[in-house]
């Protein structure tokens, strides 16, 4: 995976100021995998009927305390928060589904044909400490499914463009693990039996020293269901030998979620059950999920359904489901195996120049392939042939159309095939018709 690159020893600094711990640039190399990232994300979107939204970076901090929920470490460690001039508590969004609910009670999106398919991408921002696929500042993408009923059919359709997304981005065998964490009433009950469960360890164990990790020991008190994603060795053993949630489903959430696994079965998707899975997030209730791959220990997307988030943010019950991926650790993972999208528009010219006079025109030139959308590349600030010709190797073009003091005055345009190295002189006014037609024949 793409480290974060490292705070910058003081004697290499080229300038005083830094990109900000756990913050970098997307450079231009970078960009051909965003491309493929934003693209991909519009023509699923476009394919299962969702529409782009775009919701501020900055929300009210109470609609991420309410709904992200207090006990949570985005609420409680990882926001970015400030007060305006005018005393507006905000903060940065660390999620966009809070945004997404917000925004669709706020603009009667209730009154819709339901459910309405949302779909963002954008950055998100989380204090967290960075290391290996983990950043302060990274991207998501997401498809949200909001009103209408809690019907399975959206927590499938949600799943598969999750996998769908990954698989346009080449990741290999996207893995899905999948579980449920039931609604109100059969949550509540299982987690009294869960803290009774570990209550009966600790006291047989305390004789031994530690049963569970400080971090659980804090969560038997606040948030019991992420004693089960705990990663510490002791704290794994042990749930183990903890009762299953999926023993304790209710019947309508049991009815629901097999009735996600049979669709998810019925197009192929394998799947991992995970009873452990519980997600960093309050919001759920239900279906959670999570997208893996082989080789790598990171989650690549996550999500899951989330009927009670608009009740906790102030509005009308709401059933609602959804996925976002982590576009930052997908990219990383594809430059770590060195898959590469390429170039965007692989169709190129390049018009090299000689002389004071041809740049003027070959400066025009570059304006009528544009206007005939033709990807025309130069060189224009450097004025050696030599250079310029290295340029257009190093870009791979098909073409170069070289312009010197002698071609203005007979007021034509070498055109030099890159390829064979054929060169032939054509009429300037007829030159963007004749790379047309050249570039269409390849
Ligand atoms: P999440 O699991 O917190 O879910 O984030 C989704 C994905 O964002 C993760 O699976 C991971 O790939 C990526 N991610 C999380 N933290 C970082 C980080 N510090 N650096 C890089 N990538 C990261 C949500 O945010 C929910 N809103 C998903 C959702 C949508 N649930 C329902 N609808």
């Amino acid at each position: 995976m793409t480290t974060p690159p490292k705070e910058k020893e003081p004697s290499k600094k080229l300038t005083p100021f830094q990109t900000p711990k756990g913050m970098r640039d997307i450079l231009p190399e970078e960009s051909p995998y965003w491309e493929k990232a934003r693209e991909s994300t519009a023509d699923i979107a476009d394919f299962y009927g969702f529409g782009y939204i775009e919701p501020p970076v900055l929300e009210n901090i109470d609609l991420f305390v309410r709904g992200v929920g207090m006990g949570t470490d985005i609420v409680e460690k990882e926001m970015y928060t400030l007060k305006t001039k005018g005393g507006d508590n905000l903060a940065l969004r660390p999620e966009f589904t809070a945004s997404m609910i917000r925004s669709f009670l706020e603009n009667g999106m209730s009154r819709m044909p339901q459910p309405v398919k949302l779909w963002y991408f954008g950055p998100v921002f989380r204090h967290e400490n960075p290391q290996s696929g983990r950043f302060r500042q990274f991207y998501q993408n997401g498809f949200e499914i909001i009103g209408g009923e809690s019907d399975p059919i959206y927590d499938a359709q949600v799943i598969v463009a999750g996998v769908r997304f990954l698989e346009a981005m080449r990741i290999k065998a996207p893995l899905i693990h999948i579980n449920s964490i039931g609604c109100r009433s059969c949550r509540a009950i299982y987690r009294k039996k869960l803290l009774d469960f570990y209550r009966k360890e600790m006291a047989a164990g305390k004789k031994k020293g530690k049963v569970v990790c400080r971090d659980c020991e804090r969560r038997m008190d606040t948030n019991v269901l992420r004693l089960l994603d705990c990663k510490d060795e002791a704290c794994v053993e042990l749930r183990g030998r903890a009762p299953s949630i999926l023993d304790s489903l209710c019947s309508p959430c049991r009815t629901h979620f097999k009735g996600v696994l049979e669709l998810l079965d019925e197009i192929g998707l394998p799947y991992m059950l995970n009873p452990y899975l519980v997600r960093g997030l309050d919001y759920y209730n239900r279906t959670v999920f999570e997208f893996y791959t082989e080789g790598e220990n990171i989650a690549l997307g996550g999500g899951g359904r989330y009927d009670y988030l608009a009740e906790l943010v102030g509005g009308k019950s709401t059933p609602a489901v959804g996925v976002a991926m982590g576009i930052d650790r997908i990219i990383g993972i594809l430059k770590d195996k060195d898959i590469d999208f390429g170039p965007r528009k692989k169709d190129k010219v390049f018009v090299v120049h000689v002389g004071e006079t041809a740049k003027k025109k070959a400066f025009a030139l570059m304006e009528e392939f544009r206007k005939a959308n033709i990807r025309a590349l130069e060189a224009l600030g450097k004025d050696s042939l030599q250079a310029q010709m290295k340029v257009a190797d190093k870009e791979e073009v098909q073409i170069a159309l070289i312009l010197g003091q002698k071609e203005i005055y007979e007021g034509v345009v070498i055109v030099r095939d890159m390829k064979t190295g054929t060169q032939e002189n054509v009429p300037i006014g007829k030159i963007v018709e004749e790379v047309r037609k050249r570039l269409h024949k390849n």
